[in-house]
């Protein structure tokens, strides 16, 4: 048997163990199959650890220079994919350790010194985040710029606005695209907001209750890049809500790209038939040779299942567990991980879906026709003309139950046949009537009116860069 405590990992606890772990135990309870992802957070951790126990006379020059010589050579490895990895060695930290004691011997076993691999773990997952975290704004940011494109050539462009699903007021194209510009714009700053509370360095709290070496938090923070401290050891390495908040931000970001493709793929039916997608969005059918499916946008809205449903794994992995730290825990890291993989790859490819749109203009129009959109605005101009909003509503619902009994648009009534459901309608009612009419008279901040939708643009695009 191995006299190196961490190759034999029954070892590793203590002499305590008078038997050792049962082949389904070790396999049950590792971690390493997935958690070997957090390798370079946790090589950057040791190192910043190491560095402060040197600068506090904790271990010599020497140990630090051998922990820095064996890392380098641990990285390398990894990145090379020559690394071995043990599942005798449960976890990614147990594993780097290790292997850094086999390369450079007592100074590799003097790194854990004043740290426990409980504040370990929660330091991993926090750097290993806000990496992530600043690789996924500016997808976010992406996401909004094609959306900002998109809008911009079709500030003028009128489709029917909805409510109920029904056709209810013309509105810009551009207009309903920057709605989702506004959910995404919110989604940034939520992403913005969740990092400050994930870039605090739990490292200190060791096992839970902190450390008698004299440690210098401070500088390790620094090193690592961390704004503060966790200023309480059990919080620290046992509360995961910095990943759950993580988790909500995905959650209720994927519901808005869920919203979006749902509208894309409405859109694109035959049905609607206001837009078309680039050929290498789409997929075929093997079946129906006329079939071209917008299968990504229904993905899309597919995957925002799996991050909603991570979320609720989060909350309820947390809600039983007592302070400090339980091995609960470890299971935040898959849920995570996915979070993270879905919503980088989400973003990603619906942007640059969104950018191969192809919008059809006269689809949307004659949809807008098809409505009676205007009949809101035929009501206002009733109300101009001294009518309570009422009455003029109901007189409204009258011209629109003769248009549809004749199967035509309330603009191609008559002015004598409008007269004669209300004679206060006058012949500038005509105006009014028209998409772009209606349009241009809601011109007023957050209203469709294309002066509107453009100015928005402007002000998206200085605050995108
Ligand atoms: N693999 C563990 C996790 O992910 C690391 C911490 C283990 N700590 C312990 N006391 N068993 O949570």
């Amino acid at each position: 048997m191995s006299l190196d405590p961490l190759a034999n990992k029954q070892q590793a606890w203590s002499a305590l163990f008078t038997e050792p772990m049962s082949e389904l135990v070790q396999r049950y309870t590792a971690s390493v199959g997935f958690d070997r992802r957090l390798w370079r957070a946790d090589i950057d951790g040791s190192l910043a650890h190491a560095e402060m126990l040197a600068a506090q006379g904790v271990i010599g020059a020497q140990d630090l220079a051998d922990i820095r010589r064996g890392m380098a050579q641990i990285a390398e490895e990894i990145e090379q994919g020559r690394f071995e990895w043990k599942l005798e060695l449960e976890d990614v930290h147990l594993n780097i350790e290790a292997r850094l004691t086999a390369l450079v011997g007592d100074a590799g076993k003097r790194l854990h010194t004043g740290r426990s691999r409980n504040d370990q773990v929660a330091t991993d997952v926090r750097l290993w985040l806000r990496g992530e975290i600043d690789q996924l704004a500016p997808l976010l940011a992406g996401m909004q710029r094609a959306l900002v494109d998109l809008a911009e050539p079709h500030a003028g462009t009128v489709m029917p606005g909805f409510t109920h699903l029904q056709v209810a007021q013309p509105v810009s194209f551009g207009h309903h695209l920057l709605a989702y510009v506004e959910m995404f714009a919110r989604d940034a700053e939520r992403l913005a907001d969740v990092r400050k509370r994930v870039n605090v360095l739990p490292l200190g709290a060791a096992a839970l209750a902190g450390t008698s070496y004299p440690l210098d938090r401070e500088r390790v923070a620094r090193t690592l890049g961390f704004d503060a401290v966790c200023q309480n050891s059990l919080d620290a390495v046992s509360d995961r809500d910095f990943a759950i908040e993580f988790s909500a931000w995905a959650a209720i970001t994927m519901v808005h790209v869920s919203r979006l493709a749902e509208e894309i793929v409405l859109w694109m039916s035959q049905n609607f038939g206001f837009i078309d997608l680039a050929d290498r969005y789409c997929t075929g059918s093997s079946i129906m040779p006329q079939k071209r499916n917008p299968d990504v946008a229904e993905l899309a809205r597919g995957k925002s299942a799996r991050v909603l449903g991570h979320l609720t794994g989060f909350v309820t992995l947390m809600k039983g567990q007592p302070l400090a730290y339980n091995k609960d825990n470890q299971e935040d890291k898959e849920p995570l991980f996915d979070t993270v993989d879905t919503l980088a790859a989400t973003l990603r490819i619906m942007a640059e879906m969104v950018s191969g749109i192809v919008v059809k203009p006269e689809a949307l129009r004659r949809a807008a026709m098809r409505g009676y959109a205007t009949a809101t605005d035929l009501a206002d101009h009733l109300v101009k003309k001294g009518l309570p909003f009422r009455d003029a509503h109901e007189a409204v619902a009258h011209a629109v139950k003769v248009a549809l009994g004749r199967g035509v648009d309330l603009s191609e009534l008559s002015l004598a046949e409008l007269q004669a459901i209300e004679p206060r309608i006058g012949d500038d009612a005509f105006g009014v009537l028209t998409l772009e009419g209606s349009l241009n008279a809601r011109n007023i901040v957050g209203g469709t009116a294309p002066a509107q939708v453009l100015a928005q643009v402007a002000r998206h695009r200085a605050r995108l860069g």
